[in-house]
């Protein structure tokens, strides 16, 4: 366990709660959630995004290293009347639940390392969808730091064995994120 990473983002959730909102750029893609299916959130937090794809008929798989966050997002979602099924995993020591998946989403947590296996945990036709501060963030706010900001224009390079479906890079309500939508191809779209 990365007692670090935990002990940090414990005491931030018990310091003050967390927006419950989900991401707009999530929302603002909704037609892509039509079907429902199977998803994993990526350092999920307490819940905000999975909750609101959970809602929509999803079978949604939240992980974080925090148990707080954990907690916090099963009650959210019991309150609301669904199920999550909830994984504290401290992505720094262990590997990414097995897929198929159908939505990967990946909401303000760097680790480019992950961008590698999205393609081979997404069911064929699986997206992943996410949003990440850049180092242009800084102009405006304090946090994240450094090491959890990509470069500007370096979300597209990360992007392996997917196609980038969607893309943004842009100050949205005082935050600089990268903001996108990719694609693992059906076996009836791969080149022969
Ligand atoms: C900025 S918050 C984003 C939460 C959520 N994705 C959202 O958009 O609301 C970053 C999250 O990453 C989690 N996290 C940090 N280090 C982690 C690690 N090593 N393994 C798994 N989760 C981690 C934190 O506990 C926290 O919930």
């Amino acid at each position: 366990m990365n007692v670090s990473d935990r002990d940090h983002w414990n005491q931030r959730y018990t310091e003050r709660p967390w927006p419950i909102d989900p991401s707009p750029w999530l929302v603002s893609n909704a037609g892509l959630f039509t079907t429902p299916g199977r998803a994993l959130d990526i350092a999920g937090g307490t819940g905000r995004n999975a909750i609101w794809l959970a809602s929509r008929g999803w079978d949604v798989t939240i992980t974080d290293v925090s148990d707080i966050a954990i907690e916090v997002a099963a009650a959210r979602a019991t309150s609301c009347g669904i199920t999550l099924t909830t994984l504290e995993i401290d992505l720094a020591a262990s590997d990414l639940p097995d897929g198929p998946w159908d939505v990967i989403m990946v909401f303000h947590y760097l680790d480019r390392a992950l961008f590698s296996v999205f393609a081979r945990l997404l069911r064929p036709g699986g997206l992943v969808i996410g949003s990440l501060a850049t180092i242009r963030n800084l102009e405006r706010n304090e946090r994240p730091p450094l090491p959890y900001l990509l470069d500007e224009g370096e979300l597209p390079a990360l992007i392996d064995g997917l196609d980038l479906t969607e893309y943004d890079e842009s100050w949205e309500d005082r935050h600089h994120d990268a903001r996108f939508v990719a694609r693992r191809k059906a076996p009836s779209e791969s080149s022969t």
